[in-house]
Protein backbone atom coordinates (compact mmCIF):
# COMPACT_ATOMS: atom_id res chain seq x y z
CA UNK A 1 0.00 0.00 0.00
CA UNK A 2 1.35 3.39 -0.75
CA UNK A 3 0.72 6.69 0.78
CA UNK A 4 -0.85 9.61 -0.87
CA UNK A 5 2.00 12.64 -1.05
CA UNK A 6 1.00 15.51 0.14
CA UNK A 7 -0.08 18.88 -1.80
CA UNK A 8 1.81 21.80 -2.15
CA UNK A 9 -0.44 23.98 -0.27
CA UNK A 10 0.17 21.59 2.70
CA UNK A 11 3.85 21.04 2.18
CA UNK A 12 3.94 25.13 2.19
CA UNK A 13 1.47 25.03 5.43
CA UNK A 14 3.02 22.00 7.41
CA UNK A 15 6.48 23.59 6.59
CA UNK A 16 6.09 27.32 7.65
CA UNK A 17 7.30 26.83 11.59
CA UNK A 18 10.27 25.45 9.97
CA UNK A 19 11.00 28.50 7.01
CA UNK A 20 10.55 30.45 10.11
CA UNK A 21 12.75 29.03 12.15
CA UNK A 22 15.66 28.36 9.48
CA UNK A 23 15.51 32.00 8.73
CA UNK A 24 15.75 33.36 12.15
CA UNK A 25 18.30 31.06 11.87
CA UNK A 26 19.91 31.98 9.00
CA UNK A 27 19.98 35.95 9.74
CA UNK A 28 21.59 34.91 13.39
CA UNK A 29 24.75 33.57 11.63
CA UNK A 30 24.97 35.23 8.35
CA UNK A 31 27.73 38.14 8.29
CA UNK A 32 27.27 41.32 6.72
CA UNK A 33 29.43 41.88 4.43
CA UNK A 34 30.09 44.32 1.44
CA UNK A 35 31.21 43.23 -2.25
CA UNK A 36 33.31 46.34 -2.56
CA UNK A 37 35.92 45.94 -0.10
CA UNK A 38 36.71 42.96 -2.09
CA UNK A 39 37.66 44.49 -5.53
CA UNK A 40 41.13 45.63 -5.61
CA UNK A 41 39.97 49.24 -7.87
CA UNK A 42 43.06 50.91 -8.07
CA UNK A 43 44.15 47.96 -10.57
CA UNK A 44 41.44 49.26 -12.88
CA UNK A 45 41.68 51.62 -16.09
CA UNK A 46 39.16 52.04 -18.86
CA UNK A 47 38.30 50.22 -21.69
CA UNK A 48 38.21 51.13 -25.23
CA UNK A 49 34.89 52.40 -26.61
CA UNK A 50 32.89 54.81 -25.20
CA UNK A 51 36.32 56.08 -22.99
CA UNK A 52 38.70 55.39 -25.15
CA UNK A 53 41.16 53.54 -22.90
CA UNK A 54 42.86 49.83 -23.79
CA UNK A 55 41.27 47.23 -25.40
CA UNK A 56 41.50 43.85 -23.17
CA UNK A 57 44.01 41.72 -24.24
CA UNK A 58 44.95 38.17 -22.59
CA UNK A 59 48.41 39.47 -21.48
CA UNK A 60 46.25 41.65 -19.18
CA UNK A 61 45.69 38.87 -16.79
CA UNK A 62 48.16 36.78 -14.73
CA UNK A 63 45.72 33.60 -14.27
CA UNK A 64 44.97 30.10 -16.00
CA UNK A 65 42.29 29.70 -18.87
CA UNK A 66 41.07 27.44 -16.71
CA UNK A 67 40.73 29.65 -14.04
CA UNK A 68 39.05 32.30 -16.41
CA UNK A 69 36.67 29.40 -17.64
CA UNK A 70 35.51 28.88 -14.12
CA UNK A 71 35.40 32.40 -13.13
CA UNK A 72 33.02 33.14 -16.39
CA UNK A 73 30.38 30.06 -15.83
CA UNK A 74 30.74 30.76 -11.85
CA UNK A 75 29.83 34.41 -12.71
CA UNK A 76 27.05 33.70 -15.81
CA UNK A 77 25.76 31.19 -13.06
CA UNK A 78 25.43 33.51 -10.54
CA UNK A 79 23.91 36.05 -13.40
CA UNK A 80 20.73 34.19 -14.18
CA UNK A 81 19.06 35.14 -10.61
CA UNK A 82 15.81 36.19 -12.52
CA UNK A 83 15.16 33.25 -13.73
CA UNK A 84 16.15 31.59 -10.21
CA UNK A 85 14.16 33.96 -8.08
CA UNK A 86 10.66 33.44 -10.63
CA UNK A 87 11.73 30.00 -10.12
CA UNK A 88 11.44 29.98 -6.18
CA UNK A 89 8.98 33.18 -5.47
CA UNK A 90 6.47 30.86 -7.58
CA UNK A 91 7.23 27.94 -6.24
CA UNK A 92 7.09 29.36 -1.99
CA UNK A 93 5.36 31.92 -2.65
CA UNK A 94 5.91 35.58 -1.56
CA UNK A 95 3.91 35.70 2.03
CA UNK A 96 5.50 35.58 5.62
CA UNK A 97 8.77 33.53 5.82
CA UNK A 98 8.12 31.46 2.92
CA UNK A 99 8.80 34.87 0.88
CA UNK A 100 11.04 36.81 3.76
CA UNK A 101 13.31 33.90 2.45
CA UNK A 102 13.02 34.41 -1.14
CA UNK A 103 14.13 38.12 -0.89
CA UNK A 104 16.67 37.58 1.34
CA UNK A 105 18.01 34.73 -0.31
CA UNK A 106 18.14 36.60 -3.89
CA UNK A 107 19.66 39.76 -2.38
CA UNK A 108 22.15 37.69 -1.16
CA UNK A 109 22.57 36.27 -4.41
CA UNK A 110 22.59 39.26 -6.32
CA UNK A 111 25.41 40.15 -4.27
CA UNK A 112 27.70 37.48 -5.42
CA UNK A 113 27.39 38.55 -9.19
CA UNK A 114 28.12 42.17 -8.43
CA UNK A 115 31.19 41.28 -6.68
CA UNK A 116 32.26 38.88 -8.85
CA UNK A 117 31.91 40.85 -11.90
CA UNK A 118 33.18 43.76 -10.39
CA UNK A 119 36.02 42.06 -9.55
CA UNK A 120 36.72 40.57 -12.99
CA UNK A 121 36.56 44.14 -14.86
CA UNK A 122 38.71 45.28 -12.46
CA UNK A 123 41.23 43.12 -12.89
CA UNK A 124 41.04 42.80 -16.41
CA UNK A 125 40.43 38.61 -15.59
CA UNK A 126 38.27 38.32 -18.74
CA UNK A 127 37.30 39.55 -22.02
CA UNK A 128 35.04 42.15 -21.26
CA UNK A 129 33.02 41.60 -24.13
CA UNK A 130 32.86 38.29 -24.58
CA UNK A 131 31.43 38.28 -21.11
CA UNK A 132 28.50 40.34 -21.88
CA UNK A 133 27.66 38.58 -25.05
CA UNK A 134 27.72 35.36 -22.86
CA UNK A 135 25.38 36.60 -20.41
CA UNK A 136 23.07 37.94 -22.86
CA UNK A 137 22.73 34.87 -24.63
CA UNK A 138 22.40 32.91 -21.18
CA UNK A 139 20.17 35.30 -19.38
CA UNK A 140 17.91 35.56 -22.37
CA UNK A 141 16.92 31.76 -22.81
CA UNK A 142 16.49 32.01 -19.38
CA UNK A 143 16.44 28.96 -16.97
CA UNK A 144 14.05 26.63 -15.74
CA UNK A 145 14.39 23.99 -13.24
CA UNK A 146 13.82 20.47 -14.35
CA UNK A 147 11.64 20.08 -10.83
CA UNK A 148 10.02 23.45 -11.30
CA UNK A 149 6.39 23.19 -9.86
CA UNK A 150 7.56 20.61 -7.18
CA UNK A 151 8.43 22.09 -3.56
CA UNK A 152 9.92 18.32 -2.44
CA UNK A 153 11.85 17.87 -5.44
CA UNK A 154 12.74 21.72 -5.59
CA UNK A 155 14.11 21.85 -2.18
CA UNK A 156 16.31 18.53 -2.72
CA UNK A 157 17.93 19.88 -5.67
CA UNK A 158 19.12 23.69 -4.03
CA UNK A 159 20.24 21.39 -1.30
CA UNK A 160 22.40 20.12 -3.54
CA UNK A 161 23.17 23.13 -5.87
CA UNK A 162 23.66 25.49 -3.31
CA UNK A 163 26.59 22.93 -2.00
CA UNK A 164 27.70 22.45 -4.86
CA UNK A 165 28.27 26.22 -5.85
CA UNK A 166 30.04 26.23 -2.89
CA UNK A 167 32.50 23.46 -4.05
CA UNK A 168 32.86 25.31 -7.43
CA UNK A 169 33.75 29.23 -6.15
CA UNK A 170 35.73 27.75 -3.52
CA UNK A 171 38.09 25.63 -5.49
CA UNK A 172 38.10 27.85 -8.55
CA UNK A 173 39.66 30.90 -6.01
CA UNK A 174 42.30 28.58 -5.34
CA UNK A 175 42.84 27.68 -8.94
CA UNK A 176 43.11 31.79 -9.92
CA UNK A 177 46.29 31.51 -7.45
CA UNK A 178 45.31 34.97 -6.70
CA UNK A 179 44.74 35.72 -2.43
CA UNK A 180 42.54 38.85 -3.39
CA UNK A 181 39.92 36.66 -5.81
CA UNK A 182 40.47 33.57 -3.43
CA UNK A 183 39.28 35.75 -0.45
CA UNK A 184 36.34 37.10 -2.54
CA UNK A 185 35.27 33.57 -3.63
CA UNK A 186 35.75 32.19 -0.40
CA UNK A 187 33.38 34.78 1.09
CA UNK A 188 31.16 33.84 -1.23
CA UNK A 189 31.30 29.93 -0.35
CA UNK A 190 30.39 30.58 2.61
CA UNK A 191 27.36 32.52 1.74
CA UNK A 192 26.30 29.30 -0.31
CA UNK A 193 26.96 26.88 2.50
CA UNK A 194 24.26 28.78 4.17
CA UNK A 195 21.97 28.67 1.73
CA UNK A 196 22.80 25.14 1.53
CA UNK A 197 22.01 24.63 5.27
CA UNK A 198 18.67 26.20 5.02
CA UNK A 199 17.51 24.10 2.15
CA UNK A 200 19.07 20.89 4.11
CA UNK A 201 16.91 21.30 7.05
CA UNK A 202 13.63 22.59 5.53
CA UNK A 203 14.16 19.18 2.79
CA UNK A 204 15.05 16.83 5.76
CA UNK A 205 11.51 18.29 8.03
CA UNK A 206 9.70 17.44 4.33
CA UNK A 207 11.30 13.77 5.11
CA UNK A 208 9.91 13.59 8.24
CA UNK A 209 6.42 14.98 7.39
CA UNK A 210 6.02 13.15 3.96
CA UNK A 211 8.88 10.36 3.61
CA UNK A 212 7.72 8.50 0.94
CA UNK A 213 6.76 11.50 -1.24
CA UNK A 214 10.32 13.05 -0.21
CA UNK A 215 12.61 9.80 -0.83
CA UNK A 216 11.28 9.34 -3.95
CA UNK A 217 11.84 13.00 -4.85
CA UNK A 218 15.63 12.67 -3.68
CA UNK A 219 16.25 9.97 -5.59
CA UNK A 220 14.91 11.24 -8.35
CA UNK A 221 17.10 14.57 -8.00
CA UNK A 222 20.55 12.73 -7.22
CA UNK A 223 20.47 10.45 -9.80
CA UNK A 224 19.18 13.30 -12.34
CA UNK A 225 21.63 15.91 -11.13
CA UNK A 226 22.92 18.98 -13.32
CA UNK A 227 24.41 22.20 -12.46
CA UNK A 228 22.50 25.05 -13.09
CA UNK A 229 24.89 26.76 -15.49
CA UNK A 230 24.76 23.42 -17.76
CA UNK A 231 22.97 25.33 -20.53
CA UNK A 232 25.82 27.83 -21.00
CA UNK A 233 27.16 27.65 -24.46
CA UNK A 234 30.12 25.48 -24.46
CA UNK A 235 29.51 24.68 -20.88
CA UNK A 236 30.34 21.28 -21.75
CA UNK A 237 33.83 21.45 -22.61
CA UNK A 238 34.80 24.13 -20.10
CA UNK A 239 32.87 21.76 -17.57
CA UNK A 240 35.48 18.92 -18.27
CA UNK A 241 38.21 21.22 -18.48
CA UNK A 242 37.16 22.20 -14.77
CA UNK A 243 36.54 18.79 -13.83
CA UNK A 244 40.26 18.11 -14.81
CA UNK A 245 41.30 21.08 -13.03
CA UNK A 246 39.73 20.16 -9.59
CA UNK A 247 37.17 22.60 -9.53
CA UNK A 248 34.28 20.42 -9.49
CA UNK A 249 34.37 16.68 -10.77
CA UNK A 250 32.25 13.11 -9.96
CA UNK A 251 34.36 12.63 -6.96
CA UNK A 252 33.89 16.38 -5.39
CA UNK A 253 30.30 15.56 -6.36
CA UNK A 254 29.86 12.10 -4.36
CA UNK A 255 31.63 12.76 -1.53
CA UNK A 256 31.64 15.84 -1.04
CA UNK A 257 28.00 17.21 -2.10
CA UNK A 258 25.61 13.80 -2.26
CA UNK A 259 27.27 11.76 0.01
CA UNK A 260 27.18 14.99 2.99
CA UNK A 261 23.63 15.78 2.74
CA UNK A 262 22.41 12.16 2.11
CA UNK A 263 24.29 11.22 5.22
CA UNK A 264 22.54 14.40 7.44
CA UNK A 265 18.78 13.21 6.12
CA UNK A 266 19.63 9.85 7.53
CA UNK A 267 17.99 8.63 4.12
CA UNK A 268 19.04 5.34 4.74
CA UNK A 269 17.69 4.70 8.97
CA UNK A 270 14.24 6.06 7.75
CA UNK A 271 11.68 4.03 8.81
CA UNK A 272 8.07 2.78 7.74
CA UNK A 273 8.60 3.63 4.04
CA UNK A 274 5.94 2.24 1.94
CA UNK A 275 6.97 0.01 -1.04
CA UNK A 276 7.37 3.30 -3.38
CA UNK A 277 9.70 4.77 -0.35
CA UNK A 278 11.65 1.69 -0.47
CA UNK A 279 11.66 1.51 -4.65
CA UNK A 280 13.02 4.92 -4.49
CA UNK A 281 16.01 4.39 -1.98
CA UNK A 282 16.59 1.22 -3.22
CA UNK A 283 17.30 2.61 -6.58
CA UNK A 284 19.22 5.65 -5.01
CA UNK A 285 21.78 3.36 -3.53
CA UNK A 286 21.86 2.02 -6.92
CA UNK A 287 22.72 4.62 -8.56
CA UNK A 288 25.26 5.93 -5.51
CA UNK A 289 26.71 2.82 -6.26
CA UNK A 290 27.44 3.47 -10.01
CA UNK A 291 28.76 6.99 -9.02
CA UNK A 292 31.08 5.49 -7.59
CA UNK A 293 32.19 3.86 -10.02
CA UNK A 294 32.06 6.54 -12.40
CA UNK A 295 34.02 8.94 -9.98
CA UNK A 296 36.65 5.99 -10.10
CA UNK A 297 36.75 6.01 -14.08
CA UNK A 298 37.04 9.96 -13.61
CA UNK A 299 39.66 9.55 -11.34
CA UNK A 300 41.81 7.01 -13.57
CA UNK A 301 41.51 9.17 -16.80
CA UNK A 302 42.28 12.42 -14.86
CA UNK A 303 45.71 10.56 -13.37
CA UNK A 304 46.75 9.24 -16.88
CA UNK A 305 46.27 12.64 -18.27
CA UNK A 306 47.56 14.17 -15.89
CA UNK A 307 50.86 12.17 -16.20
CA UNK A 308 51.03 12.52 -19.78
CA UNK A 309 50.92 16.30 -19.49
CA UNK A 310 53.70 16.22 -17.28
CA UNK A 311 55.86 14.06 -19.11
CA UNK A 312 55.37 16.24 -22.88
CA UNK A 313 56.23 19.04 -19.87
CA UNK A 314 59.22 17.35 -18.73
FE1 LIG B 1 25.53 32.52 -5.30
FE1 LIG C 1 23.42 30.35 -2.95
Amino acid sequence: MSTAPMTQTELLTDLEQVVEENLNRHLSVAKEWFPHEYVPWSEGRNFDGVLGGEAWTVEDSQISDVARSSLIVNLLTEDNLPSYHHEIASLFGRDAAWGSWVHRWTAEEGRHGIAIRDYLLTTRAVDPNQLEQLRMDHMASGYQSAHSQDLVRSLAYVSFQELATRVSHRNTGKLTNDAVADQLLTRVAADENLHMIFYRNLLGAALELSPNQTMIAINDVVSTFQMPGADISGFQRKAVEMAIAGVYDLRQHRDEVVMPVLRYWKVFEVEGLDSEGEKARGDLANFLDELEKQALRFEDKRDALQARMAARAG
